[in-house]
């Protein structure tokens, strides 16, 4: 694992950004795996304003996001598909055509993860994949325990994410209590993984990412197995890890 240890928040973001333009330098028509959360919304700034000022083009690039609340529509404020048409899509040149979002309210869940599966391998694979890391470890919505070839699939959250992200809802009722998400499997397919991490709430978490025996009780533990991955963290999240 490449670890980079970064001042703040605004580094861990200016950094991230850079990456994916250096990517879609290089093959323009690359596929990226993307993230929701407030880890990346710094990162989806920076990206912005590269596209604006000329110094990357989203034109031909391919995007699959990582995950979707199940049971929330794509208008849904709290929906991972009003995240990314919010933050970031309707801001950059990207082809909606070239956009895949998992449908929240789909009437055939296993359909939409084997359709969705499909539609990445037919892409060849995802070049590089944006993860962020919940508090116990997981990514995407792949939690604890959770076997390692997974494919796209439905989850059951704990109530430790789902206290965690109760932040974003105004009461815990309104929290769906699954989600669908590209599986362990898919993510380690892809040729480039960058997780990014900010803050002290991240510190033990990235910790033992990096250091703990692989196991399934930190999903992101998993990654160490993976030839090309980059952790950017900023110094909080990296505190434990550096003592
Ligand atoms: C959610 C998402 C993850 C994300 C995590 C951390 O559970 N499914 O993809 O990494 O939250 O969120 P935050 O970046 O807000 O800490």
């Amino acid at each position: 694992m490449n670890i980079i240890v970064v001042k703040d928040y605004n580094e861990m973001s200016y950094q991230a950004a850079q990456l994916i333009a250096e990517q879609i330098t290089k093959k323009r028509n690359s596929v990226l795996g993307l993230a929701t959360g407030s880890t990346p919304e710094g990162m989806y700034k920076e990206l912005i304003n590269l596209n604006q000022e000329d110094k990357v083009d989203f034109s031909e690039v391919i995007t699959f996001n990582l995950d979707e609340y199940y049971g929330l529509s794509p208008e849904n404020p709290q929906s991972y598909c009003f995240f990314m048409w919010n933050k970031f899509f309707k801001h950059v040149n990207i082809k909606k055509e070239n956009i895949h979002l998992l449908n929240g309210i789909t009437e055939n869940v296993n359909k939409e993860c084997k359709q969705y599966e499909d539609l990445i391998k037919k892409s060849d694979r995802i070049d590089l994949q944006v993860l962020g890391i919940g508090d116990n470890g997981h990514i995407g919505f792949n939690e604890p325990d959770i076997s390692l070839n997974t494919q796209t699939h439905l989850v059951n959250l704990t109530t430790k994410t789902i206290k965690a992200n109760s932040r974003f809802f105004n009461n815990v009722q309104e929290i769906p209590k699954q989600a669908i998400t590209m599986g362990i499997g898919t993510i380690m397919r892809a040729r480039k993984i960058i997780l990014l991490a900010n803050g002290k709430r991240k510190a033990r978490v990235i910790e033992r990412t990096i250091n703990s025996p692989i196991t399934t009780k930190v999903p992101a533990s998993v990654l160490q197995l993976h030839n090309d991955v980059t952790i950017i963290a900023d110094q909080e999240a990296a505190s434990k890890f550096i003592s």
